[in-house]
């Protein structure tokens, strides 16, 4: 009886400080995904969805495809347009997410775009591109975060989590510099804020993503071929949005918090650095 007992008390004591289910169940959070009308940033508002939690599907051009996810979703899906090129749209997007939620929780720095500019173009139309990058992929991620932290600030808690790249770290091919460029950026822009703010209780994550197959991947398949991808990649298909998505939902969870500032390859073994 004595052992029962000794054995009942060290099951609770174990339980209560390791829970044995790691159920993640985002219930009590509002996200916003820039991006998600589309390839990876659909697929992670979708699984952060099915995880419970409210989110909001930031779009441009497609608002057809952000309004297929709210119509399937309408308690927990919500609709922002902004063209993220313009700061005082991004501005504006964050304060309208703020005003319809209340409280965000988590910021998903995931829209992007990856323009082909060899560098016999002409001086001034490749600085456009790369102003058009940067504007993109590297100040609206800035400004967002910057509005996020604020916010975050007297929360004393939230979660960024950007989505790099691969190219960041290994480079890009020759047309693809500014691309490489902006998502160093965003990795610079993360390890900042991690070291800057985690006393607030303010984390941050870079996802680095290698060759997944979206409309973004779609323009480098038809320069390069879909072999030139395969070939790069340890395992036998390339990577889709829903391989990127369900690590979006961990980081959310807050189960992985002492990874802050951290960047987390998912690139098939292409590069792993
Ligand atoms: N696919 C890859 O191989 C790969 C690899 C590494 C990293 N990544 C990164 O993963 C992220 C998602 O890429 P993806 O492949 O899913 O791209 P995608 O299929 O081309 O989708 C891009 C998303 O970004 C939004 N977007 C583009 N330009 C915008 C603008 N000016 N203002 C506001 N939103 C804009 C689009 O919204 P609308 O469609 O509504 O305009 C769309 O939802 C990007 O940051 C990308 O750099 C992708």
């Amino acid at each position: 009886m004595f052992n029962y007992l000794c054995c009942k008390l060290l099951y609770y004591k174990i339980s209560n400080d390791y829970p044995l289910k790691m159920n993640i169940n985002l219930n009590e959070s509002n996200i916003l995904v820039t991006g998600s009308s589309r390839g990876i940033g659909k697929a992670i508002a979708l699984r952060l969805i099915q995880s419970g939690a409210k989110v909001a599907i930031h779009y441009s051009q497609h608002e057809h495809s952000a309004l297929e996810i709210i119509n399937a979703y309408p308690q927990q899906a919500f609709a922002f347009k902004a063209d993220l090129s313009k700061s005082d749209e991004v501005s504006q997007l964050f304060d309208n997410v703020i005003k319809h939620f209340g409280k965000l929780d988590v910021l998903v720095n995931n829209a992007g775009i990856a323009i082909s500019s060899p560098i016999n173009k002409d001086d001034e139309l490749w600085m456009r591109d790369w102003e058009l990058t940067m504007s993109v992929n590297l100040h609206a991620t800035g400004l967002l975060c910057k509005k996020a932290i604020n916010h975050f600030i007297p929360h004393q808690s939230g979660r960024i989590i950007n989505i790099t790249s691969r190219a960041a770290f290994r480079g890009d091919t020759a047309e693809y510099i500014a691309y490489a460029a902006s998502k160093g950026g965003m990795v610079a822009i993360t390890r900042s804020i991690a070291r800057a703010y985690g006393k607030q209780g303010i984390k941050a994550f870079n996802i680095a993503p290698g060759f997944t197959r979206t409309d973004m991947a779609q323009g480098f398949i038809d320069e390069y071929g879909e072999l030139y991808a395969m070939n790069d990649i340890a395992l036998d298909r390339l990577t889709e949005p829903d391989d990127i998505a369900p690590l979006v939902v961990f980081l959310a969870s807050g189960y992985a918090d002492h990874a802050t500032g951290a960047t987390i390859d998912i690139n098939a073994a292409s590069y792993v650095h």
